[in-house]
């Protein structure tokens, strides 16, 4: 069963919808049988119990509808408010949220007496604010807020909640979202670059990142070859408990890195004369400035985002190069605490996006990270920044499989 389904004038329900859906049967507020999807049911009578200790007393005016039932309240919504009236707050046939069986109009009953009537309904706006603050944490939304009416195509309608499942509900809520705009942001295409192997130079006869990194080395311990300093470095990077000390922003695990890199390289830097000389050797680094105008020319298109495993000290190299207020999306890992050797850094991209895995393209150099990424099912193309008619071809391809 899908909890996400969208249904509304553009999104007709389709007919091998009913295949699957389990109704159960309960009455409504006048004690006629009607239906409800089983999980959202009961879901609602959780939500029902709940507002009853806070002294909101709900039940059900309308919820599944058959095709036909939509028409016959069309047909008495036209002759009772006229025709006006249908168009802003009755879904055309087929395109009813309530034929999902997921929609609940609510009814209120206050000091003893049913509230049934749209217009009726609209007069207790307090009691609605404290139901609609409740929703999420039973799995529903408010399907027809104020403000959206241009997005979900109808007039404000406090009594329609929909069942979506507690943490699209919830998500949906925090971030104000209608299902129109979460379904929009589901299709958005999402690329997604490195910094370290696609935007600097990376080519061994270019001033690359690990030239600087070995600079920065031998300026503590000049009596170390190029593959020594290189070693130090590498061996620094992951504690003995096997952390990742290197990429903590704290001053704790800054302080610990660079007392490692002195017992490893045989030198002793303190952490600012070490952090100045990391620093300014990586602001010397080259990038791949076409690969970055290629980038931003993409924002039209679709999405753009960073994943970065990197050290804080690069961080004024990453600002020189990169306008990241240009990036739709920017996740560093000293700021993440994740880096792209585990499933979770792929996983909070996932759930900072909310896009379909397959709509995401991600641009890298380490075939770790590129395995990573196909195991969440999103597109990928393994290359680095000088390869950049390999990036523009996968771009491309990506942009126009839809
Ligand atoms: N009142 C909503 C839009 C419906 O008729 O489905
Ligand atoms: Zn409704």
């Amino acid at each position: 069963m899908d909890y996400s389904i969208l249904v509304n004038k553009s999104n007709p329900i389709a007919n091998s919808y009913f295949d699957n859906l389990s109704l159960v049967e309960c009455l409504d507020i006048d004690g006629n049988k009607i239906s409800v999807e089983k999980t959202a049911y009961n879901m609602y009578i959780n939500l029902s119990a709940y507002l009853k200790t806070k002294n909101i007393f709900i039940e059900i005016a309308s919820a599944y509808r058959s095709i036909e039932e939509q028409q016959e309240i069309i047909d008495e919504f036209t002759k009772k408010y006229g025709v006006d009236y249908v168009s802003k707050y009755t879904a055309p046939i087929r395109t009813s949220e309530h034929h999902t069986g997921l929609a609940i109009d609510l009814a209120l009953i206050v000091d003893g007496v049913k509230i049934c009537e749209n217009e009726d309904l609209l007069k207790y706006e307090d009691i609605f604010f404290e139901i609609h603050q409740s929703l999420s944490d039973y799995g529903f939304i408010l399907r027809y807020p104020k403000g959206k009416e241009d997005i979900t195509g109808y007039g404000y309608e406090p009594w329609h909640i929909r069942y979506v499942g507690k943490e699209l509900a919830k998500y949906l809520y925090k971030n104000n979202l209608t299902l129109e705009e979460y379904v929009e942001k589901q299709l958005t295409k999402v690329i997604i670059f490195d910094w370290g192997g696609v935007i600097m130079h990376r080519d061994p006869v270019e001033n690359n990142d690990k030239q600087a990194i070995i600079r920065v080395i031998k300026s503590f311990n000049p009596t170390l070859s190029d593959d020594e300093a290189w070693n130090v470095y590498l061996n620094s990077l992951i504690d003995e408990n096997g952390i990742y000390i290197s990429q903590q922003c704290d001053e704790v695990s800054k302080a610990k890195w660079v007392e490692r890199l002195n017992n490893l390289g045989n030198f002793n830097a303190s952490l600012q004369e070490f952090s100045e000389k990391f620093s300014a050797e990586y602001l010397s680094v080259g990038y791949y400035s076409d690969l970055i105008d290629y980038i931003y020319s993409l924002k039209d298109k679709c999405q753009i985002g960073l994943f970065s495993d990197l050290i804080y000290g690069c961080t004024p190299a990453l600002n020189k190069q990169l306008d990241l207020s240009k990036f739709d999306n920017v996740w560093l890992s000293y700021q993440t605490g994740l880096r792209k050797n585990t499933l979770d850094a792929f996983i909070l991209i996932e759930n900072d996006l909310l896009v379909s895995p397959e709509n995401i393209l991600f641009i890298d150099d380490s075939t770790v990270n590129i395995m990573n990424a196909k195991k969440r099912g999103w597109q990928t193309c393994q290359a680095f920044g000088y390869e950049i008619d390999k990036i523009k071809a996968s771009v491309t391809d990506f942009l126009n499989n839809r």
